[in-house]
């Protein structure tokens, strides 16, 4: 039998892999700009990590973690996000007693189980920012202005930023039990998982996909009337932030998030056309994380984007463009190959992207192989060049030749593909 890909994992293959190389640097140079710095943690955390960091009543946690023992019974889980990863890395280093805020960047494969579809996968890839040790809305402000930065900077131009606050855990206790009271007399309702959670995490309720318990609670008590004067006042001066900054955002009293450990400032980013997986992002402000995975009691904000949905999102084939390869040496008698080589080599060894045919094609199917590739120029090696001691380089877009000694040919390629 053959053997694939395990359901909800995919081969990334060329060309796509360029496109990703294109999603990566526009990332990283765009981070970079804000000042934010790339960490790298393992794949795999102690399961007890998420549990306590992301929350264990979550999704997440109860229903889409990939957890295995080791050899050595040990309970390990491949990530299912990063900002648990990041806190607990804050922490073992103990970054928060440098310069603070720290700021940090990261992109890799994170792992949960869900059903698949178009933008959702069991292996996905995100791009993830987050900034340690400050309170103040403006650094808020600042991790929301740098994902608007990210879309504008992809021509990413028809998406929804959602922004809510869910509070601190003073106004969410005043909240939960007006929503457990309203929720009470039509439990009956509820799908099973929400039955058995509404008195846990009412919060989840509201973030549950099933159209009959929304329509159950319909005219809900909403979080933002009970918001202690404090946690109103913050959600202010972000709002305000962000319009003086010109990021237009709808204000979402819906919007709760999937994860436990979010305090104030919520928001999520959509897509519409992409798809019914139309979230490319999402974030927040944290400000008990840290202390509950052990450390001190900092806050934190940030935020990540599914990088499959950007890829989805993004105009088919701008950033290919490019040929694979700006020049083909071709061999037009097989006896000169080692020469074909050597020139190669050199050309390689100037930083010109170069190529060569290795599976015997005759000068007509090197001639099309070159034309596949893309190039701008072909080497052209024949009888004649060797006695000669020259080369003959096609233009492959303008079909002109020249003539070109050994010495002057690095030159002469890279003024040519300048030009
Ligand atoms: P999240 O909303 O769970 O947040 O995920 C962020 C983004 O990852 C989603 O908006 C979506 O684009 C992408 N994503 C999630 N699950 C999948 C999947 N199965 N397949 C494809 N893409 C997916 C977090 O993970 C938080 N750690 C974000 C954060 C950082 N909050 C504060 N700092």
């Amino acid at each position: 039998m053959q053997i694939k890909v395990p359901r909800g994992t995919y081969d990334i293959l060329p060309p796509q892999s360029s496109k990703w190389h294109y999603l990566e640097k526009i990332l990283r140079e765009t981070a970079e700009v804000f000042g934010y710095r790339e960490i790298r943690t393992p794949i795999f955390e102690h399961t007890e990590l998420f549990e306590r960091g992301v929350g264990e009543s979550t999704d997440i946690v109860s229903k889409e973690m990939y957890t295995f023992a080791d050899k050595s019974e040990r309970s390990l889980t491949l990530r299912p996000e990063g900002t648990a990863s990041c806190a607990r890395a804050l922490i073992e280093h103990s970054a928060y007693s440098g310069l603070l805020p720290v700021k940090w960047y990261y992109m890799g494969p994170m792992f949960r189980y869900d059903r698949p579809e178009t933008g959702r996968y069991r292996q996905f890839h995100q791009f993830g920012v987050e900034a340690f040790g400050s309170l103040s809305p403006y650094m808020d402000a600042e991790v929301i202005i740098l994902l608007v930065e990210i879309l504008h900077r992809l021509g990413l131009k028809d998406y929804e930023l959602h922004l809510n606050s869910v509070g601190c855990p003073k106004c969410r206790r005043a909240y939960r039990e007006k929503l457990i009271s309203h929720i009470k007399p039509v439990k009956d309702l509820l799908c099973p998982d929400c039955q058995g959670r509404y008195e846990k995490n009412p919060l989840r309720v509201l973030d549950c996909k099933n159209e009959a318990c929304h329509a159950a609670i319909k005219g809900y008590p909403v979080l933002y009337d009970s918001l202690c004067d404090e946690c109103r006042e913050h959600y202010a001066e972000v709002r305000k932030a962000l319009s003086d900054n010109q990021v237009s955002y709808i204000h979402d009293d819906n919007l709760v998030r999937g994860l436990d450990y979010y305090t104030n400032t919520a928001f999520e980013v959509h897509i519409p056309g992409i798809g019914a997986q139309s979230a490319v992002g999402g974030g927040g402000r944290y400000n008990g994380l840290v202390k509950a995975c052990g450390g001190p009691d900092i806050g934190g904000v940030g935020f990540a984007l599914g990088m499959e949905r950007l890829l989805l999102a993004l105009a088919e084939g701008e950033e290919e463009k490019a040929g694979i390869v700006d020049v083909f040496v071709a061999v037009m008698d097989r006896q000169y190959e080692d020469i074909g080589v050597k020139i190669l080599t050199d050309l390689r060894r100037a930083g010109i992207k170069a190529d060569k045919d290795y599976t015997g094609k005759s000068p007509k199917g090197q001639m099309k192989h070159a034309d596949k590739l893309g190039v701008k120029m072909a080497i052209l090696l024949g009888e004649d060049e060797v006695k000669n001691s020259f080369v003959t380089v096609r233009d492959m877009i303008s079909k002109e030749q020249y003539q070109v000694g050994h010495r002057e040919l690095i030159d002469f390629i890279k003024r040519h593909i300048k030009a």
